[in-house]
């Protein structure tokens, strides 16, 4: 049976058009549409899903343009174990990632895909990762049977006519990204409010440049722009380039005086990263300011004098609702406060949403996240929670109150200093400053947090997560921190490196330090050292603040606390050193010689 394109292709571009054809003839959709990226189709495509039931439209008096999406149970997060680099060689995709043979992974997906969009729309959707007119922009192309995956990629990145336009112009690489739920419908047959399918493969072909995805609806795993495109593929261009594609958020820090400095942030998934780059200065920092450039991804590049430059290649954020409230992040509250996609939260009597944190004081019943009454009750008998812990927001990042002017910048904003941080309840200091570059890529390869509900799979378990990059690395782990050792010889202005740790707990099991807002102090230290004016000491793993040294102006936190906080563990220290040793031992054979010294230097200060 051929496919009937329903409107003429919206792109003129001989390859595309040929590409979209030959894919039609494997899913056999039952129709096929151009994404112009405009009001009216987004319109109509949310009004087609609270028709089919994927969309609730929430009460537009408080939430205005608003929806809810409830996903099946058994697709609420990225699947880790079901993604695949499928480099040419196994040794290429290294020991942290799954390989499988590429021809035997095609054969596979060509199965998994024939057919598979029956009784569906295929959606052509354009895609520029980064501002249209930045030369640190990538394109792609999505094809994908889901509208809801339409209407949020057109939050999160640049989508439409102008990105056809580029495509036209045949100047820039196109990387093609296939995505289905898997659950192609028969004649007559019913539609759920949710498809996807129990076998999910999310598939990367490194050296082609291209994207499989199958099986899942659901975020990374089926935003394709996002961890797929701007992280594994990327991750491979830039090192073939010579720049970053990392897992870091990019926020302003502007002084009273008005200086401004850019700091970019690797934290591992629901480890804060929306939280610093929409943080608001606390009590005692009334004439800072603070910008937010980027929530969760940044490219990163040399510009000709030798300064690191960063573009956010979204356009908006996917972020954690869980724990988002007014008192922990305002911005983000007002930035989802309209024209804003829910998954996964709770559904209010009044239609609107809820999820655990946002207020104080509960709802005396809605519908969770399944669509099941839930009650504060109901909650304390069975331990219900209300929103599924991954539950998120798409909104657009235009809407965040503190988006910096430059945000849109195609050149970037340039980078004084990385901080890497990880979600540890022992060990790790609140603040940390390593010796040098090597020492810092060191600090960030060594990493370690505890897991969290961002991926399927256990919660709480301390794992090494190299630079936040351990499920989205594109290749093999060793190489990446070379290339990270490599890119200081491209730069004229080394940006310094950082370790934080807003989750040390007490002996009771409480967190130390109070976070979120309190962490301007950090950030403060973190630029004043950048810019070379601030006092540290040193120890065994870094240079480290004193007491006297942090602006303790509106915060009550005592000597004995923070001692508590930055202290320093040997003993702890020898039980860290072997639990990074286990990554190295799997790297080993492309483990740059540099992680080897300074892991020696550590030792031996130890
Ligand atoms: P991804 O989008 O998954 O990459 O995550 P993210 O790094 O952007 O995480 P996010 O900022 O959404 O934080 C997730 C969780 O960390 C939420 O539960 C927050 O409440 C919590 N959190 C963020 N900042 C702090 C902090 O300073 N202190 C404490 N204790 N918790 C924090
Ligand atoms: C993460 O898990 O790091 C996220 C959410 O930012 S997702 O887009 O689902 O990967
Ligand atoms: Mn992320």
């Amino acid at each position: 049976m051929k496919t009937r394109t329903m409107a003429p292709p919206l792109s003129r571009n001989k390859h595309l058009i040929r590409w979209v054809d030959k894919m039609a003839e494997l899913t056999k959709p039952a129709a096929i549409h151009w994404v112009d990226g405009s009001q009216e189709e987004n319109d109509t495509l949310c009004a087609q899903m609270v028709a089919s039931g994927t969309f609730i439209k929430l009460n537009q008096d408080l939430w205005p343009g608003c929806f809810l999406a409830r996903s099946d149970p058994s697709d609420v997060a990225r699947v880790e174990d079901r993604t695949f680099i499928c480099s040419l060689s196994k040794d290429s995709a290294g020991p942290t990632n799954n390989w499988v043979n590429p021809y035997e992974m095609r054969r596979k997906l060509k199965d998994l895909f024939n057919g598979a969009m029956q009784g569906r729309t295929m959606y052509v959707l354009p895609f520029s990762m980064g501002p249209i007119c930045s030369p640190m922009s990538q394109i792609g192309v999505q094809l994908t049977d889901s509208p809801y995956v339409v209407v949020s990629m057109r939050i999160m990145a640049r989508i439409g006519l102008p990105v056809f336009k580029v495509i036209d112009q045949d100047i820039k690489r196109v990387v093609p990204c296939m995505h289905s739920v898997g659950a192609p419908l028969a004649p007559g047959e019913r539609d759920v409010p949710w498809p996807c399918n129990h076998e999910k493969y999310i598939v990367h072909f490194p050296e082609t440049r291209e994207i499989w995805s199958y099986g899942s609806g659901y975020g990374g795993n089926a935003l394709l722009g996002k961890k797929c495109f701007a992280l594994r593929i990327a991750s491979n261009i830039a090192r073939d380039e010579g720049w970053m594609a990392e897992h870091m958020l990019i926020v302003g820090i502007e002084d009273p005086q008005g200086e401004k400095t850019y700091l970019a942030a690797a934290f591992p998934s629901a480890c804060g990263k929306t939280n610093l780059a929409m943080m608001i200065p606390p009590k005692g920092f009334e004439d800072w300011k603070v910008w937010t450039v980027g929530d969760d991804i940044a490219w990163i590049k040399p510009d000709e004098n030798g300064q690191l430059r960063a573009i956010n290649p979204e356009a908006g954020f996917f972020g954690v609702a869980p724990g988002t409230s007014e008192k922990t992040n305002p911005n983000a509250m007002a930035t989802l406060s309209k024209n804003t996609i829910f998954t996964n939260v709770a559904l209010t009597p009044e239609g609107g949403v809820w999820w655990e944190g946002m207020t104080d004081h509960l709802p005396t019943e809605c519908l969770d996240w399944q669509g099941q009454r839930w009650t504060p009750q109901i909650a304390k008998e069975t331990g219900a929670k209300a929103a599924h812990p991954n539950a998120r927001f798409t909104a657009p990042a235009s809407q965040c109150p503190t988006i910096d002017p430059s945000w849109e910048d195609p050149n970037g904003v340039p980078i004084s200093a990385f901080i890497f941080g990880g979600r540890r309840a022992t060990t790790t200091p609140l603040v940390y400053q390593a010796f040098n570059w090597s020492d810092g890529v060191y600090v960030g390869a060594t990493m370690g947090s505890e897991t969290t509900a961002a991926a399927a799979g256990a919660i709480g378990k301390v794992r090494r997560d190299p630079m936040a990059m351990l499920p989205f690395c594109g290749y093999h782990m060793g190489d990446y921190f070379r290339h990270w050792i490599k890119m200081q010889r491209r730069l004229s202005i080394t940006p310094k490196i950082f370790h934080v740790n807003w989750f040390r707990k007490d002996a009771e099991g409480r967190f130390i330090w109070p976070g979120y807002g309190e962490n301007m102090r950090v950030l403060k230290w973190i630029v004043d050292r950048s810019r070379s004016r601030a006092v540290g000491r040193e120890t065994p793993i870094g240079w480290m603040p004193r007491y006297e040294d942090f602006d303790w102006n509106g915060l009550d936190f005592s000597k004995e606390k923070f001692e508590e906080l930055q202290s320093f563990d040997p003993s702890a220290w020898r039980s860290e050193l072997i639990g990074q040793e286990e990554l190295f031992i799997d790297l080993h054979d492309h483990l740059p010689p540099e992680m080897v010294y300074e892991r020696e230097l550590l030792i031996c200060r130890i």
